[in-house]
């Protein structure tokens, strides 16, 4: 994975540019790069890594509009509201954008949270980053801060590292990080992503949460200055710890 420092000073990666103009996906853009149908300051070019910031970039010979940042979005998701496009479930994390963004259908969300969870949700059109941020293959670690009730299981953690079949389920959850971090204060980091998850494995070990809050997806911590209901564009640098390879935030718990 790519450093995060100075990535976006030196502009961003010719693959995630075609993506992030919403021309193609960035598996297929780096098809398109390596079969030389693109083209930057004249020159065929098909190395997918090669970065760009100010060059003439063309496709097809048609020219690619700098992806300027505002495709995608960071959000401070707020309690209250629905990750949902349907307006009978309103208020939904779409009413959010509207001072912001013009309205737009096209908007992804990659990782839903119930409307009774705030924290770190990512918006954008890039479907293969929504792709890569939700696939369970990825095992992509996503950090929980869980306000609970009643008394958990004296060996929650060791059971929530094992796996828990929960009621419904084929399969027991993938191994879980659950640091208790005082009463009724606990953290739990995930690396899959099933409706009600947190809220499941912890009634499955005893308790009821009353508070939950996601804080990190990947080596991406949501910014302590960015408000409940507030939203920044997603910078490269952010895409890049975002999809950090599971294992590099391992410490961080
Ligand atoms: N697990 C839950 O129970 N709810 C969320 O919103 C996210 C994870």
């Amino acid at each position: 994975m790519a450093s995060s420092t100075g990535g976006e000073s030196r502009g961003m990666r010719l693959d995630a540019w075609l993506a992030r103009a919403g021309l193609a996906s960035r598996r297929e853009a780096r098809g398109l790069i390596r079969r030389g149908a693109v083209t930057v300051e004249g020159e065929i070019c098909r190395d997918p890594a090669r970065h760009v910031r100010d060059e003439v970039v063309r496709l097809e010979e048609a020219l690619v509009e700098s992806p300027a940042e505002g495709r995608d979005f960071l959000l401070h998701k707020p309690i209250g509201y629905a990750c949902s496009r349907d307006e009978r479930e309103s208020p939904r994390v779409f009413d959010l954008l509207e001072a912001d963004v013009p309205r737009r259908r096209d908007l992804l969300i990659a990782g839903r949270l119930d409307r009774a969870t705030s924290g770190l949700l990512v918006l954008t059109t890039d479907g293969d980053l929504v792709h890569r941020l939700t696939h369970p293959g990825r095992k992509l670690p996503k950090r929980y801060r869980v306000g609970f009730d009643g008394e958990l299981a004296a060996d929650a953690v060791p059971r929530a590292r094992a796996g828990l079949l929960l009621a419904g389920d084929e399969r027991p959850t993938r191994p879980a990080e659950l640091v208790i971090e005082g009463p009724g204060r606990a953290t739990l980091v995930l690396r899959e992503g099933r409706t009600h998850q947190v809220r499941r494995m912890f009634r499955a070990l005893g308790a009821e949460v009353t508070t939950l809050h996601r804080d990190r997806v990947g080596d991406l911590d949501l910014p302590a200055d960015l408000a409940p209901g507030a939203l920044r564009p997603l910078s490269e640098a952010d895409r890049e710890r975002l999809l950090a390879e599971p294992g590099s935030s391992e410490s961080s718990l």
